[in-house]
């Protein structure tokens, strides 16, 4: 990847530009709970977005997105925003960092990556962090990598149409080798907590579909948590988000919010919680415990929360035929992976019996990534 980044900036640009890189990632538990100010428990991994850029003394970036052969020019105004997907990342980057009084000067730029689109591993905050990070150094901005998250997170509220929390880029700029990162999304405070679960494998199986209107439905999702919360407010002002409410809280209004909204707020206030309990119980290697929350995840977002689908119901169920410890669907939903934690002995039959079941049922195999927990956002 690099190599090549490298040969088509020289052979466009003519000079050799300063490479960066970026990571999608994963999270182990903590799903829908970022932007209901809970906590989330993410890692950066070893798949990513790498970009060399240079500065061109113009007011204008000229892109070239190496994986799909597509070459863009804009300027730096709001009027010229780009029509296409992926550029709309880079040039929503460019604004926010603007908005935070940063500088922006034009720059050239080729960028490629390996991170699986629409899996549910944030290809797009891989694209958002690495070029947040280096507008941030080349202009010698300053900008702190929290805020840096922020660009990436107000790219997509403002540019991209997705209210997503704070989770993905926070995760991509912050990585670390071999430790997870439980944040708490409401105060910023977050703590890295090694995962080397001895014996045990984590294996991502890809579902390979992407279900229509996922930005919609995620959005929707969000709407109803900020309505629960609001009518919680009333009797409880120190409410801000879901986050800060309780079961018992919830149940009171019950008469009062549909349905619907009810089961979502069931979900999430259920998901804080468990963030927590696995946390702890990783601290005593409690792997079991672990497992059983990812499976309680899993019911809670495909039932309460409506964000799987057959296909990934599909390989949650048969990880637990499997006896798979830990199985759940992982990130936005609607689609996607599923995140597996196995132990060694059960991995091979497990991820065997995945694929030819699966081929059998949707007809396409599951894709099965093997990740590794990496650093994020970095020079190289
Ligand atoms: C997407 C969003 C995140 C988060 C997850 C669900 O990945 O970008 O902010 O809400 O979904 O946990």
């Amino acid at each position: 990847m690099k190599t090549r980044i490298q040969e088509k900036f020289k052979s466009l640009f003519g000079t050799e530009g300063q490479l960066y890189m970026s990571s999608g990632r994963i999270n182990l538990i903590g799903e829908h709970t970022d932007y209901n100010g809970g906590y989330v428990f993410p890692g950066a991994i070893d798949f990513g977005i790498m970009a060399a850029i240079e500065p061109n003394g113009t007011d204008t970036v000229k892109a070239y997105a190496l994986d799909l052969e597509e070459y863009v020019e804009f300027s730096l105004r709001e009027e010229d925003k780009p029509e296409q997907h992926w550029p709309r990342y880079i040039f929503g980057v460019c604004m926010e960092t603007l908005k935070r009084g940063g500088k922006v000067q034009g720059f050239n730029t080729v960028f490629a990556g390996n991170v699986p689109l629409g899996a549910g591993l944030s290809s797009s905050a891989a694209l958002e962090s690495v070029f947040a990070f280096a507008i941030n150094e080349i202009n010698g901005n300053g900008i702190d990598k929290f805020e840096l998250a922020k660009i990436g997170q107000s790219t997509e509220h403002n540019y991209c149409g997705v209210k997503c929390g704070i989770m993905d880029q926070f995760a991509s700029l912050f990585g670390k080798e071999g430790s997870l990162i439980r944040l708490n999304c409401k105060t910023g405070e977050y703590k890295y907590f090694p995962f080397h679960p001895k014996g045990y494998r984590l294996v991502l199986l890809d579902t390979c579909v992407k279900h229509k209107l996922a930005d919609s439905a995620y959005n929707k999702r969000r709407e109803s948590c900020e309505r629960a919360a609001a009518a919680i407010k009333k009797n409880h002002p120190e409410v801000d988000f879901l986050s800060d409410a309780n079961r018992l809280w919830l149940d009171e209004v019950r008469g009062q919010i549909s349905q619907e909204d009810f089961l979502r707020a069931e979900y999430v206030i259920g998901e804080v919680q468990r963030v927590l309990d696995v946390c702890d119980a990783l601290e005593r290697d409690d792997y079991e415990t672990v497992g059983e929350m990812m499976y309680q995840t899993h019911f809670g977002l495909s039932r309460l929360y409506e964000v799987s689908c057959e296909e990934l119901d599909f390989l949650n169920k048969l990880a637990r035929k499997c006896e798979v410890t830990g199985s759940r669907v992982m990130g936005g939903g609607f689609g996607g992976c599923t995140i597996n934690l196995v132990k060694e002995e059960l991995y091979e039959p497990f991820v065997r019996s995945a694929i030819e079941q699966f081929t059998l049922k949707f007809g396409h195999a599951p894709k099965v990534y093997n990740v590794v927990i990496s650093d994020g956002a970095r020079k190289l």
